[in-house]
């Protein structure tokens, strides 16, 4: 039975990975979550899984390196696949300092940690051991023309402090594989959406405040393009790399679904609106009065668009939830999960950890 080690397992996507993975091989993997449980991580997430006598929790740092080498020790790892960052730019413009501390140097002690205990006395490794590094399309920079798009050879030319830190951690992957033969890929993906996204993020903002009146925040002209990919798609596709690809390669994952932020915005409060009851009160306010046009983000990248043709012409996996199903699916999944986000947005779901694990 492979044994996986997920970092940031209680985050958007690695909650939505383990969910994935559980649902995909069942009883036959057994998955140990690592996640520190910043503001963005959320053990409400994994609520259906918590009870799996295949799955475990351990709240640390992946920077503490004495607390990941405890757990390589202690189990025989076979996969990490790496999550666990910092992941918004905004944050990042505001406080750069914990975005070098979590996505540097966290990502270098997950490598010292893997390399210590699947390295071989020759300077070979251990057979059949893989680490995945979880990387964005950001690290690219900005796409200013139609037509152009990112390639896993497109230069690095980051901008906000996440997307240089996200930078220096894909080098340090990168160096790791050259100067040691460390089995390891990266996937730079492109922007997510789905169940469980931090109400921080355009698409789940947007969603929240239209239900609840208030504005909806566009940045700039709204003319900013994202290439959208639906969340279990990524995680998916992240699978398929890690057991399908070549080793010490980079795989860009990325949608087709480009859209400019206002057009997301406009798809949304109509998607609301049809999906809706007549008789709900909420519908006399969600209408495009809501939108605001505020100060531009600092240094905002215009575009971003991936190109996905290596992932498909080498493994086969393509985006299959276009974005006009897959807005509805997660706008399905926020209306059934208003628990999820008013905790959320109280802090409650801070308090979880507390109930269940220190009972
Ligand atoms: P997220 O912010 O929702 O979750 C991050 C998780 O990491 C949280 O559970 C948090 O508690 C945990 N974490 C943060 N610092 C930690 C630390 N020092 N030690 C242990 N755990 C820590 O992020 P996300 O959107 O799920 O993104 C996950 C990964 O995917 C990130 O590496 C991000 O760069 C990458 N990515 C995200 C997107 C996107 O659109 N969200 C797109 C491409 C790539
Ligand atoms: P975001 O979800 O923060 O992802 P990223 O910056 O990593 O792409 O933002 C997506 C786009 O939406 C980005 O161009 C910034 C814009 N945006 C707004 O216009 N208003 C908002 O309130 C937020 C959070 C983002």
């Amino acid at each position: 039975m492979r044994t996986y080690l997920v970092t940031g397992g209680a985050g958007f996507i690695g909650s939505n990975y383990i969910h994935y993975m559980f649902k995909k091989y069942g009883d036959d993997i057994r998955i140990i979550n690592v996640d520190k449980l910043t503001y963005a991580g959320n053990l409400e997430n994994l609520r259906d899984v918590e009870n799996r006598d295949n799955y475990t929790f351990v709240r640390a740092d992946i920077c503490d390196s004495e607390a990941i080498n405890k757990i390589f020790d202690e189990n025989d790892i076979d996969r990490v696949v790496h999550f666990a960052a910092e992941s918004h730019v905004d944050r990042s413009i505001r406080n750069p300092e914990v975005f070098v501390k979590t996505n540097v140097l966290g990502t270098l002690v997950m490598l010292n940690a893997a390399k210590a205990a699947w390295e071989l006395e020759d300077g070979t490794f251990k057979a059949d051991k893989k680490f995945l590094h979880v990387s964005t399309d950001e690290v690219y920079g900005s796409l200013e023309n139609e037509g152009e798009y990112f390639y896993e050879t497109t230069p690095y030319d980051p901008h906000s402090p996440y997307s240089a830190s996200k930078a220096s951690s894909d080098m340090l992957v990168k160096a790791y594989m050259d100067t040691y033969k460390f089995p390891a890929n990266i996937t730079n993906c492109s922007n997510n959406y789905g169940p469980y996204q931090f109400p921080e993020k355009l698409i789940p903002l947007i969603i929240n405040n239209a239900l609840n009146g208030r504005k909806l925040p566009v940045y700039g002209d709204g003319k900013n393009v994202r290439d959208w990919l639906y969340v279990e798609d990524h995680a998916k596709g992240i699978d398929m790399v890690q057991e399908q690809g070549r080793l010490f390669e980079t795989y860009n994952i990325g949608g087709h679904n480009e859209k400019q932020n206002i057009e997301i915005i406009h798809i949304i409060l109509d998607t609301l609106n049809e999906m809706l009851p007549d008789e709900d009160p909420r519908k006399a306010h969600i209408n495009e009065e809501l939108i605001t046009y505020v100060e531009d983000r600092k240094g905002h990248d215009r575009r971003y668009a991936i190109a996905p043709d290596k992932i498909k012409a080498e493994i086969g996996w393509y985006p299959e939830t276009m974005f006009a199903e897959g807005i509805k699916k997660t706008i399905k999944w926020y209306f059934e999960h208003e628990d999820w986000m008013a905790n959320v947005t109280s802090g409650d779901y801070q308090k979880y950890y507390e109930e269940m694990y220190r009972k």
